[in-house]
């Protein structure tokens, strides 16, 4: 018996996360045993929530799927993905807009380490969907909240009221 567990990652910036981002990885982990959602720690561009807060939104709102864990990393994912025993990416693909820069990253992360990516079509519900659009939709006082879970929606008008 093959007793192997089929880890994969969904990384990301998540700031902050997204109902697309949070059907993807409802999605992922349903098809493999275990999915770790990684934020990218990126010191050279600070977001509207530290690494710290978007970590926790993740942890409660992911709180729902049982094999989903939150992790973060600095450098390269392939390393990562080594550390952690994973051997696949999933990333959600929301037009043929996106294909260009996807392909580009999977073809370096396959490269770099053997690293496979699985492309997995957004639900169409969510197409439009990018955490950059709903801060500026926030940011000007728009409704966000079909979009992203209640929790994102009062911390985001928390940290806007912070920020005015
Ligand atoms: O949510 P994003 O910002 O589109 O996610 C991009 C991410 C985090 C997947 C990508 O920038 C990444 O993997 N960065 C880590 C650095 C790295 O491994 N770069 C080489 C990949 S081609």
């Amino acid at each position: 018996m093959n007793t192997t567990t089929r880890r994969a990652v969904c990384p990301g910036s998540f700031d902050p996360v997204t109902n697309g981002h949070l059907d993807i990885f409802g999605r992922a982990s349903r098809l493999y045993d275990e999915v770790i959602v990684a934020v990218l720690i990126n010191q050279t561009k600070t977001g509207l929530f530290s690494p710290e807060e978007r970590i926790e939104m993740l942890e409660a709102v992911t709180a729902e799927f049982p094999n989903v864990r939150i992790a973060s990393f600095r450098g390269l994912l392939v390393d990562f993905c080594r550390d952690q025993d994973v051997s696949v990416v999933v990333r959600g693909l929301r037009a043929v807009t996106d294909f260009d820069y996807e392909l580009k990253m999977a073809q370096m992360n396959y490269g770099l380490s053997g690293l496979e990516t699985l492309f997995m079509p957004t639900n169409p519900l969510y197409s439009f969907l990018a955490s950059s659009l709903i801060k500026d939709v926030a940011k000007w006082g728009g409704d966000i909240s079909p979009h992203v879970p209640p929790l994102v929606v009062e911390r985001l008008r928390a940290k806007l009221r912070d920020v005015r």
